[in-house]
């Protein structure tokens, strides 16, 4: 049966308020149990973030031999080693999880296995030749749809070559899978970057104990892995995500009377271009208790309700905010003046064409926006008549960002299904509530 949610809040929807914590990091988890899995001995990880993404790496990862156990809130990852991956007896399903199919590909490229990828309706939708393309480089075979979409078939080689492969779009999922793949094969692989994107495969490689070195070069990124590396199993602490505290964040922003905080936030610099953003539009946001969680730097962040003034995102910006646009056109309605979103194509190939979702959905509430080829440009001050059931297109961050849209608008916002915020924030919902919105579930059946 599926499920969806309306907002019944009357409207003044009443101030936010209270301190919570928002499940772990989506990117370190999925990270966290495949460097685990590839690992000599045993990795407890803490805060593993239990959305229907991760689980679904994970249990590819049980496919590939690797031994996941949970112990009350930790996960205890027993690994097969570099160059030990078994050959999965089943296709593998990773749901609607982008990272998860990208960066197993990557491993399995450079063994002498062939998996079987598959995923939801959503993930067959997305390109998977970004992925494949470097792949082949390093002598992986490919057999897939035209397009190179899901489901596909992917055999590695125990004979690799290593690459130098400059990334043609802002991808850390590009970067890892290619990385990945270089771990086991022998000599140096060396991905380039000419925009930098977020750095968690890199971290947790050092973490783990690989050869690795990041280098600035005229403007580019230059990152080179060591091959036949040896990983050591290593505990893992994982900070709250900072792309699910953005919702409540922005929620306490444009709700009048709100304040929120948001405890221990991964604060690492590839991921906190909305922070930024927002603290340039006039948002009151305040930093405390931050210090550094094995490699990251964390902190508790304190949202209160702001007049915001619209900007033009840089850039230089977009990919340390790539999974935040949908929150930020949200908010952007709000904000005095017109906010421009420019330069950000990637998000057409994302969970959704999120572009146009934005777009549909703002203008179903009653905004005024215009969609452009690779940007989004907002009207600010906007009066929004809800009343609209919101399609989310299986996306998660499109679901919740209307969830609050909702908070604001005159009548309740409603949303085709709720199911997908599983995926990324499980009791959002209920932590919303928490804090005081009134986010009401329905059966659709
Ligand atoms: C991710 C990278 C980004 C991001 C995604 C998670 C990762 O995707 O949008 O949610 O964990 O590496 P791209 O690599 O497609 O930019």
């Amino acid at each position: 049966m599926s499920h969806s949610f309306a907002m019944i809040s009357s409207k003044p929807q009443k101030p936010l308020s209270g301190v919570i914590t928002v499940p772990g990091d989506k990117s370190i988890s999925h990270r966290a149990i495949m460097f685990g899995a590839i690992a000599i001995g045993t990795t407890r990880i803490q805060g593993l973030l239990t959305g229907t993404d991760v689980l679904h790496t994970a249990k590819a990862m049980q496919s590939f031999g690797a031994d996941i156990q949970q112990d009350n809130d930790d996960f205890i990852v027993t690994g097969v080693g570099v160059g030990g991956l078994r050959e999965p007896e089943q296709a593998l399903d990773f749901g609607n999880a982008g990272t998860g199919v990208r960066l197993a590909m990557g491993l399995v490229a450079t063994h002498n296995i062939t998996a079987i990828f598959h995923g939801d309706a959503s993930l067959c939708k997305r390109p998977m030749g970004r992925i494949l393309e470097p792949l082949r480089l390093f002598g992986a075979k490919t057999l897939g749809r035209s397009g190179d979409k899901l489901p596909l078939a992917l055999s590695g080689t125990e004979h690799s070559v290593p690459i130098t492969y400059r990334l043609p779009m802002a991808s850390a999922q590009v970067k890892s899978a290619i990385l990945l793949a270089g771990l086991n094969t022998l000599g140096t692989t060396t991905v380039i970057e000419p925009i930098q994107t977020r750095d968690h495969t890199e971290k947790m490689l050092e973490h783990f104990g690989a050869n690795i070195k990041t280098t600035q070069d005229s403007g580019d990124t230059v990152i080179e892995l060591s091959g036949y590396a040896t990983l050591k199993a290593n505990d893992i602490v994982i900070p709250a995500d900072p792309s699910s505290a953005a919702f409540p964040i922005c929620a306490a922003l444009i709700v009048p009377d709100s304040q929120v905080t948001i405890t221990n936030v991964l604060m690492n610099p590839t991921r906190t271009g909305l922070f930024d953003t927002l603290i340039e539009m006039g948002a009151d946001i305040t930093y405390s208790n931050s210090k550094m969680q094995g490699k990251e730097y964390v902190c508790d962040i304190t949202a209160r309700y702001s007049n915001l003034t619209a900007v033009t995102i840089p850039n230089a910006r977009v990919a340390s905010m790539i999974d935040e646009f949908p929150i930020l056109a949200i908010i952007a309605t709000q904000a005095q003046g017109t906010t421009k979103m420019q330069g950000i194509g990637e998000l057409r190939f994302k969970e959704s064409d999120r572009i146009n979702a934005i777009c549909n959905g703002l203008k179903a509430i009653g905004a005024t926006i215009t969609e452009e080829p690779e940007g989004i440009t907002i009207t600010g001050e906007q009066f929004l008549e809800g009343g609209a059931t919101i399609q989310t297109f299986m996306d998660h961050r499109i679901a919740m960002s209307f969830l609050i849209a909702g908070l604001i608008t005159k009548n309740p916002v409603a949303i085709d299904s709720a199911d997908f915020i599983e995926t990324s924030f499980p009791k959002f919902i209920p932590l919303m509530n928490q804090l005081g919105s009134e986010i009401q579930q329905y059966s659709s059946e």
